[in-house]
C-alpha cells in the first residue's frame, strides 16, 4: 500500500505547476471522495454493502496531497495547519469505522458512520474549502 500511494504523489506531482485549467491534484483527490461518498450512500440505500464497504475503503485509502500543494496549503494555514489536518483524520478514521461496520454486515453502524463522515466532510469544508481552493489555483 505504501508503494502505491508513493506511486500517486509521484504521479500527481508532474502536472500541478503546468497546468492552469486543469483540477489541482488536491481537487483531483476531492472529486474522488464525492464519487466514493455516493458509493457508500447508494450501498446503504440499496442494501448493498459491499458497494458501502468498498466507498469506505477507498476514502480511507486516498492519496495524498503532493508535497508542493502540502506547502501552499500550511504557508497559507500557518498554525491552523493542525486543525486541517485533524479534519482529515476525522474523516479518515470514520471511513474506516464504516468500512468495517459494512464488511462486518453492521448496516445500522455503518449508517451512524455515514452521517458523522457527511459531517466531516462538510466541517473541513466550512472552515477551509474556499480558502484552500483559492491558494492552490495558481
Ligand atoms: C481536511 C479538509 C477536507 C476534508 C476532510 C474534506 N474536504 Fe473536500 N475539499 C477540501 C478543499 C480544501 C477543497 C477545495 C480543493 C480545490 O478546489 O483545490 C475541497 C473540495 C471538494 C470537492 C469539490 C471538488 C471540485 O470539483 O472542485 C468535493 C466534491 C469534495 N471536496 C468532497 C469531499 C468529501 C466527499 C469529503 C468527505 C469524505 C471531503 N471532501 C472532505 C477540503 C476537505
Amino acid at each position: 500500500m505504501q508503494t502505491r500511494v508513493l506511486v500517486c504523489v509521484a504521479l500527481l506531482s508532474l502536472p500541478t505547476a503546468v497546468l492552469t485549467d486543469e483540477p489541482t491534484a488536491l481537487q483531483q483527490i476531492m472529486q474522488d471522495l464525492g464519487d466514493n461518498l455516493a458509493e457508500i450512500s447508494d450501498g446503504l440505500l440499496n442494501h448493498d454493502l459491499e458497494l458501502t464497504a468498498k466507498g469506505a475503503k477507498a476514502i480511507a485509502e486516498h492519496p495524498k496531497i503532493p508535497p508542493e500543494q502540502v506547502h501552499l496549503v500550511a504557508k497559507e494555514l500557518g498554525p491552523e495547519m493542525p486543525v486541517f489536518k485533524q479534519f482529515d483524520v476525522r474523516v479518515h478514521n470514520l471511513a474506516l469505522e464504516i468500512s468495517a461496520a459494512a464488511t462486518a454486515g453492521d448496516r445500522e453502524a455503518a449508517v451512524s458512520g455515514f452521517h458523522r463522515l457527511v459531517d466531516g466532510c462538510i466541517a473541513c469544508h466550512d472552515a477551509y474549502k474556499d480558502r484552500i481552493a483559492a491558494v492552490l489555483k495558481n
